[in-house]
């Protein structure tokens, strides 16, 4: 199928508001985000309204949570002028397009996604019966393709999503990709590239239809793709008219799939605001020192003077991520040795730890005080996404026949 392939490049990625983030989010996700910022067109959003599907009887805390996380996202280096930062519901085209989806949407695709039950279980105290929560993956799907982003970066556990966004497009492409009056438009757009390239156009079209040429195919493909003075619309029908397979209205993206992060909790488990075991991106630093300095290390090391086992230890998972090999060898012999005591081996964690959230806490601090710059950043990137949904959203209504005024 031909595609507008304008947008494969670009990468679309949106976090619940879970309000202040803290270590687990930034060794996750958001180191990942900085670098995709560098290489694709990236658009970042707050998923508000997914936030809803879930926590609708907890209103009162959502505005402060979208606006503390968007705070830690810039001061974590999402840089405004090359990413696009904005929040779902200032964009009510994905709404549009949620519903125009669910049209053909059938129930059984969403059932079928493995978080609606897995989540209705976990949240038991919560009446997730409804219809919101159910369009769940299918909101996320509108949040996808209104942009025709090429790449999502999710973790594992949002796969199934990009992947029932993939069927979706692949539906909608089916049954609207062939725009009324498609044939026409195909033989008008031919006509424009004039009249020795229309003539060569068409013979080199029945040669690949009716002989299955593939030669022929390739060459025309070389035509339209050298054509300069046809519009992207034209471009796309030439190539769909071509091969016979229609217009990719809504492109199908692929999962980014984020390295699980290396990153535990105080405690060992998943770094999880639910567990109490995080340290916060803007802790301060005693609060810091202290979390570290009380951190639980391998419960054979009672004495000072018992050996203990680093692989048994979150200390060491700590040491991982933040540690050089000379460290690492330190603590591995001095550990097993009882040659070295927890404090100390702790020592070179705090300093690491510190050392990367100081620079965090102070663009954080700065941005608290200037609410402003943040809205300002909001703004121009609600602007710049609704630009492009909104071209996203004249395609759709008019291949779905609602462009009549
Ligand atoms: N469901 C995602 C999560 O919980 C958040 C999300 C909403 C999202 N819309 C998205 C992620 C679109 C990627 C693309 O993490
Ligand atoms: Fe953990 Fe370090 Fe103590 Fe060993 S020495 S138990 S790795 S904190």
């Amino acid at each position: 199928m031909s595609s507008l392939g304008t947008s494969q490049n670009r990468v679309l990625s949106g976090m619940r508001p879970t309000g202040k983030l803290h270590l687990g989010h930034y060794h996750g996700v958001l180191k990942n985000w900085l670098k995709l910022q560098q290489e694709h067109e990236c658009f970042f959003f707050v998923a508000d309204w997914h936030a809803l599907t879930t926590h609708y009887d907890e209103r009162e805390m959502i505005a402060d949570h979208v606006w503390e996380m968007l705070i830690d996202w810039l001061a974590c280096g999402i840089n405004p002028s090359l990413a696009r930062v904005f929040i779902q519901s200032r964009v009510p085209e994905h709404a549009e397009l949620h519903l125009l989806l669910s049209m053909i949407t059938p129930l059984g695709w969403l059932e079928r996604v493995p978080t609606y039950k897995d989540q209705q279980d976990k949240l038991r105290e919560k009446d997730l019966a409804t219809y919101g929560f159910l369009g769940y993956p299918l909101l996320q799907s509108a949040d996808i393709l209104i942009y025709r982003a090429g790449g999502v970066p999710v973790g594992e556990d949002q796969v199934a999503h990009v992947e029932i966004t993939r069927e979706v497009a692949r539906r909608f492409n089916h049954m609207f990709g062939r725009e009324p009056g498609f044939e026409d438009k195909a033989m008008e757009a031919s006509k424009r590239m004039g009249k020795k390239n229309n003539k060569l156009y068409q013979q080199l079209r029945r040669k690949y239809q009716e002989q299955g040429d593939q030669e022929a195919l390739e060459v025309a493909r070389a035509l339209v793709q050298g054509q300069q003075n046809i519009t992207l619309a034209d471009r796309e029908r030439l190539y769909g008219y071509l091969d016979g397979s229609g217009v990719v209205i809504l492109p199908e993206p692929q999962a980014m799939l984020t390295p699980a992060s290396k990153m535990p909790g105080l405690d060992g488990q998943k770094m999880s605001k639910s567990y109490g075991n995080t340290i916060a991106l803007r802790d301060e630093p005693d609060e810091v020192d202290r979390k570290i300095r009380t951190m639980p290390t391998d419960p054979a090391r009672v004495r000072r003077s018992d050996p203990g086992e680093p692989e048994k230890c979150p200390v060491w998972s700590f040491h991982e991520v933040y540690s050089d090999d000379a460290t690492k060898d330190w603590v591995q012999q001095g550990c097993r040795s009882a040659g070295i005591g927890c404090l100390e081996c702790k020592k070179p964690v705090i300093d690491a730890v510190q050392a990367e959230l100081a620079p965090i806490r102070e663009r954080a601090r700065k941005l608290e005080q200037d609410h402003d710059a943040v809205r300002a950043v909001v703004d121009k990137g609600v602007e710049a996404a609704r630009d492009a949904a909104r071209d996203t959203m004249e395609e759709v209504r008019r291949v779905m026949g609602l462009d009549y005024r």
